[in-house]
């Protein structure tokens, strides 16, 4: 079932999408434990208690048990040096029975990312953020691609959302999000061919490009971003945003928005994604299916 916001919008909703796919994954699982097989296996690493990592980590956690997935935490408070990550990871590299294993970002400043990503073996790196597997990404070769990205994808193909010779606009280069994406959607598959514009923070005349997109993929991370002056009509929005604002509408304090500005969007879209129950939610499935890939190739 579609959910029809108005007459010509329809919701992107990770929810539904994400429930359907995690069915198929705990499908998959009771199958292998019927056969006498063991549960695929993530494991995460968190330094340090920020947040808003605590918060994925605890969800990652919950969806990998949702699914019959096994999974571990192991916690590091922020004074574990570089050498002694290291060296875990290296333990968990060598452990025939972890399939997947992830370092939640960000690290303390005092980490090198770049050498604790590259020390992650590429046959686990379930976030998809060694550099073999961007360079197989790029190749269009099997690889574990970077959770948000794929996540996407997956809510394209539910869908069913044509892709081909569409004019897709990402907003944001992060190496996480926006710059995966802009190769993905350009990658001669589906969902892919488009013809793909890549906007950053030096971008000129940004409101005209915008305009011009048939796909926008907003991850610049600037909350209530993408007004309705900079999007065609019946164009796609999928909103990657994540930013906690105050509010005085809700009991906490503060509520959850996204790079783009829903009520005034959604109105001109053809296919819109929410935040939150949008994008975030694909994120884990994308993980979770990095992790069943991971256990298959054993
Ligand atoms: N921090 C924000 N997003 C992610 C993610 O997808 N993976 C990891 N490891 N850290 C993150």
């Amino acid at each position: 079932m579609k959910e029809q916001l108005t007459q010509n919008t329809i919701l992107l909703d990770g929810k539904v999408t994400s429930a359907a796919i995690k069915l198929e994954l705990a499908t998959e699982v009771a199958t292998l434990i019927s056969q006498g097989k063991r549960a695929p296996h993530l494991c995460a690493i968190l330094v340090g208690n920020n947040g808003a990592s605590e918060t994925y980590v605890a969800s990652k956690v919950k969806n990998c048990a949702e699914v019959g997935f096994k999974s571990s935490l192991i916690r590091y408070d922020l004074s574990v040096s570089e050498e002694e990550l290291l060296g875990k990871i290296q333990e968990i590299n060598d452990d025939s029975g972890i399939d997947g294993l992830i370092v939640q970002l960000p690290l303390p400043d005092h980490f090198n990312v770049q050498r604790i990503t590259e020390a992650i073996s590429p046959l686990k790196d379930v976030d998809g953020f060694h550099p073999l597997n961007l360079g197989r990404m790029v190749q269009n070769l099997p690889a574990f691609l970077p959770a948000t990205p794929y996540g996407i994808l997956l809510m394209i193909e539910h869908y069913k959302i044509e892709t081909s010779g569409k004019h897709c606009v990402v907003l944001g280069r992060s190496n996480i999000v926006g710059m995966p994406m802009s190769i993905l959607l350009s990658r001669n598959a589906y969902p892919g061919n488009c013809t793909v514009t890549l906007c950053h923070s030096k971008t000129k005349d940004l409101e005209e490009i915008l305009k011009s997109a048939d796909i926008i993929i907003a991850a610049l991370g600037k909350a209530e971003f993408l007004r309705a002056n900079m999007v065609k009509e019946g164009a796609v929005v999928i909103d990657v945003g994540i930013t906690r604002v105050k509010s005085d509408k809700t009991k906490s304090g503060f509520k959850i928005v996204g790079d783009v500005n829903f009520e005034e969007v959604a109105p001109h879209c053809s296919y819109i994604s929410p935040v939150p129950g949008g994008v975030g939610l694909m994120t884990i499935v994308g993980l979770l299916k990095n992790t069943l890939t991971a256990y298959h190739h054993e």
